[in-house]
Formats: C-alpha cells, structure tokens, sequence
C-alpha cells in the first residue's frame, strides 16, 4: 500500500504496522516535535499527563540499550522455545513472519536512529500509586501512557516514518534507568524505535469484526 503524503486519518491507522527495520537517515527534529507533541495530545487518568520522552539519538547510548536489548530477546527466545510459551499464536499466519522481524530488531535495534523511551512518572498518578509508588490500580496506570504511546506510532506513520511498540526493556529496566539517569519514580512503559522504514506499512491485518465486537450482551454478533 501506497500511504499519500498527507494521509487521512483511517488510512494511517489501517495502514499502520509494526515497522521494525530502518535506514539510516535521520529523524528531522520538526518530524519528532510533531510526533512528541501528538503523543501528549492523549487521555491521561485524572488528567495528569504523567508522561515523559527521553528521545534517544546518541549512538553510544542507542548501543548499549542495543546489547541490553539483545540480551533480553536471546533470554526470552530460550525460555518461549523452553515453554512452548507461544503455543497459542504460533500457528497464525503471520506468527513466523512477526517472529523473524523481531529477531532482526532483536540485533539491529541501535540502528533505529531514534528510540523514544516512553516513561511513566509514578508520583503524578495521585491516588492510582501508593506511597511507596506501588499501583493500586494497574490499569489507570499503564491506561496513562499506552495511549499516548499509540499516538506517537500513529503520528510516525503519519509522517512516513516506521516504528514499533516494544517491551522488552522490562528485563533491563535498572539498567536503562541508570543508563538514562532517570529518576527512581518514573517507569519505562515502552521503547519505540523510531526511522524511516526499509518495509512497507499495511494493509493491517487483524482479526475479523465479527469475532470480537457483540452487540449488547456477550457473544451476540455485532452486526453493525
Ligand atoms: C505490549 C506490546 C509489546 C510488544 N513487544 C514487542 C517486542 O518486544 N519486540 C517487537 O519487535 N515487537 C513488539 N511488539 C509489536 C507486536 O509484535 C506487533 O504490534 C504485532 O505483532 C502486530 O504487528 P502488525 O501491526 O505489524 O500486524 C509489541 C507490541 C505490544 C502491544
């Protein structure tokens, strides 16, 4: 698919993927204001906006997060082999493909030239985090980033750049942390690497409507 250079709303998100390998031309600053901005156009619990984005474009720093990076997926391919842990999806059709590109992301990710550290500051969730910073509602919490989050891929994809929601820094998050200089409140919710895509945007392919909306009461089809 073709995305225009100033697309429509509906074509940007049925177009939009995860878009995980990038060349190496850099992210014009306009472009990541414009896509930083969007992001914090998003609902937020309470309306504290307890976000903040560390806009990663160091090389140095982009290569340590990279080993971390590598690290976590080597473990968590061995325990997911180990466990069978993706019984559930592997047959899908697309599991194979989205499992390669991971692993190519897995040992290219330095080469995004920007990733976007999406982090959530506990001390502005108010009554959602205890004073020790501990969740007492989770999912206000992660409900006050992750939308934010899909804004910034949305705005990126808008603009022609690629990028994808990632995770995996759970495993290394001290790490990160200290690596960025971050404050002991504030948590990483995401890394979304951020370039102009080697890969194609969608068509998205998802599951049927009609297997996941109902109408009124559960398992009554949606009929639209
Ligand atoms: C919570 C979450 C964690 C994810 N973690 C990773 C990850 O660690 N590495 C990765 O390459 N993609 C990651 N993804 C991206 C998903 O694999 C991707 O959104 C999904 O396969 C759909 O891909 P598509 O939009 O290209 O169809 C993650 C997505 C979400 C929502």
């Amino acid at each position: 698919v073709t995305v225009p250079a100033e697309p429509d709303f509906f074509t940007v998100v049925d177009t939009q993927r995860a878009l995980r390998r990038f060349g190496r031309e850099p992210v014009s600053d306009a472009s990541l204001r414009r896509i930083l901005t969007a992001a914090t156009r998003a609902p937020s619990a309470r309306g504290a906006e307890p976000w903040f984005f560390v806009v990663v474009r160091d090389p140095s720093i982009r290569a340590a997060i990279g080993a971390h990076y590598r690290r976590a997926w080597e473990a968590g391919e061995a325990f997911t082999v180990a466990t069978d842990a993706d019984r559930d999806v592997r047959e899908r059709p697309y599991y194979p493909r989205m499992m390669r590109a991971a692993a190519h992301l897995a040992t290219h990710l330095a080469e995004a030239p920007v990733l976007v550290v999406c982090c959530l500051d506990h001390a502005q969730l108010g009554p959602i985090a205890g004073p020790d910073g501990a969740l007492a509602s989770p999912v206000s919490a992660y409900a006050s980033i992750f939308p934010a989050v899909q804004n910034l891929l949305l705005a990126a994809h808008a603009l022609g750049l690629g990028g994808t929601l990632t995770t995996l820094h759970r495993h290394f998050e001290d790490a990160l942390k200290s690596l960025l200089g971050m404050p002991a409140r504030v948590e990483v919710a995401a890394i979304v690497p951020l370039g102009h895509p080697l890969d194609r945007a969608g068509p998205t392919r998802r599951k049927p409507l009609s297997t996941v909306a109902f109408a009124d009461t559960w398992g009554a089809p949606f009929g639209g």
